[in-house]
C-alpha cells in the first residue's frame, strides 16, 4: 500500500518550496499529478519543471466551493485518485495582543481550512481507489508552540489532531487508507519571505521587528533542503507512517516537549534570546 509509482497524486501549494520538491519528487517515481496554487506564475514553472502530463490550476485552498468543483475536475480528468498532499499554507507572525481576529480567519482559513476542505473532498474518491492517502502539512509548531506565532500554532496543532482522527477512522473502517500527518522543522523555502510580503499587500504594519524576524528565519531556523524534506516525506507515505517528522530539529524538539511539557516554553523563550536579537 501507498507506494507512488503509477499513483494519481494531487498537492496544493505546489507552486513554491515544499510543494515544488513534492511534485518533482512524486513524478521522478512516475506518478502522475494534480499541481494546484493560487501563484500561478509559480505554478507554470513547476508544471515545467516536472514536465510531461501534469494538470495543474489555479485554487485558492479556502475556498470551499471551489476545492469540492476541484476534487470532482481531477477525479473525472484522471478516471482515480490515490493520494492528495494538503500542503498549501502561510506564515504569520504577531503577538496575541497585537492581533487582529481577521488574522487568525486568515491563517486558520488557509493552514486548517485548506486541509479540511482538500481530506474532505477528495475522501470518497481516495476510498474508491482501494489504495488511496491522505497527507497533510503540519509543521514542528504542530508539536510545539512559538511565541508570535499562536495563529500559525493553533492551524497546525488543529491539522494534527484533524488527521490523527482521520488516521483512527480509517483503522476502525478497515479501509485501505492511508493517512499521514507531516511535522517540518525549518525548510528551506520562501515561506518566511512570503509572509513578510503579504503582510506588506494587505497593508499590515510592517516593522524593523518584522525584517529582522524574517532575516532570523532565514539565515537561522530555515535550514533544510525542500527536496531533502519532499524525499523524507514520501518514504513516509510510502511506510504508511502515521506521523513524519522532518528535520533533526523537528526530531530533537517533539523530544523536549515529551520530555517537559509544562516547561518547555519557558525553555523555547530562553533559546529564542540565546539564538539573538529578533
Ligand atoms: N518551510 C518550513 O520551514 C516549514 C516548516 C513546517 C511546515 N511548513 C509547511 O509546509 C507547507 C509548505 O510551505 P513552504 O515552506 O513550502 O512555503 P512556500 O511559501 O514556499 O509555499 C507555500 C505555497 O502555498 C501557496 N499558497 C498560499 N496560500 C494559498 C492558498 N490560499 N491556496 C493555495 N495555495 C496557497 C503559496 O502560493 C506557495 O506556493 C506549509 O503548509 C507550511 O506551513 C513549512
Amino acid at each position: 500500500m501507498s507506494a507512488v509509482g503509477g499513483k494519481v497524486c494531487v498537492v496544493t501549494g505546489a507552486a513554491s518550496g515544499i510543494g515544488r520538491a513534492l511534485a518533482l519528487g512524486l513524478a521522478r517515481r512516475g506518478a502522475r499529478v494534480a499541481l494546484s496554487d493560487v501563484d500561478e506564475a509559480g505554478l507554470a514553472a513547476t508544471a515545467q519543471q516536472v514536465g510531461g502530463d501534469v494538470h495543474t490550476q489555479r485554487l485558492d485552498v479556502s475556498d470551499r466551493d471551489a476545492v469540492v468543483a476541484y476534487a470532482t475536475t481531477v477525479a473525472e480528468h484522471f478516471g482515480v485518485v490515490h493520494q492528495v498532499y494538503n500542503n498549501a499554507g502561510i506564515a504569520f507572525s504577531r503577538s496575541v495582543l497585537e492581533s487582529e481576529f481577521e488574522d487568525w480567519e486568515r491563517v486558520l482559513g488557509i493552514n486548517l481550512w485548506g486541509v479540511i476542505h482538500g481530506t474532505k473532498a477528495f475522501l470518497p474518491h481516495l476510498v474508491a481507489s482501494g489504495d488511496g492517502h491522505v497527507i497533510n502539512i503540519s509543521s514542528l509548531n504542530g508539536i510545539l508552540a512559538q511565541p508570535e506565532m499562536s495563529h500559525y500554532c493553533a492551524s497546525k496543532f488543529a491539522v494534527r489532531g484533524f488527521t490523527e482522527s482521520l488516521r483512527m477512522e480509517a483503522l476502525a473502517a478497515g479501509h485501505r487508507l492511508g493517512v499521514t500527518v507531516v511535522h517540518p522543522g525549518g525548510i528551506k523555502t520562501a515561506i518566511a519571505d512570503n509572509a513578510f510580503a503579504r503582510a506588506k499587500e494587505l497593508g499590515l504594519p510592517v516593522t524593523e521587528a518584522d525584517e529582522r524576524r524574517r532575516r532570523y528565519y532565514n539565515d537561522k531556523l530555515l535550514k533544510m533542503d525542500a527536496g531533502q524534506a519532499a524525499e523524507t516525506i514520501i518514504a513516509g507515505v510510502e511506510a504508511n507512517k502515521g506521523r513524519v517528522m522532518v528535520g533533526n530539529d523537528a526530531k530533537a524538539l517533539d523530544g523536549l516537549v515529551r520530555l517537559v511539557p509544562s516547561r518547555y516554553p519557558g525553555l523555547v523563550v530562553r533559546g529564542l534570546k540565546r539564538l539573538g536579537p529578533r
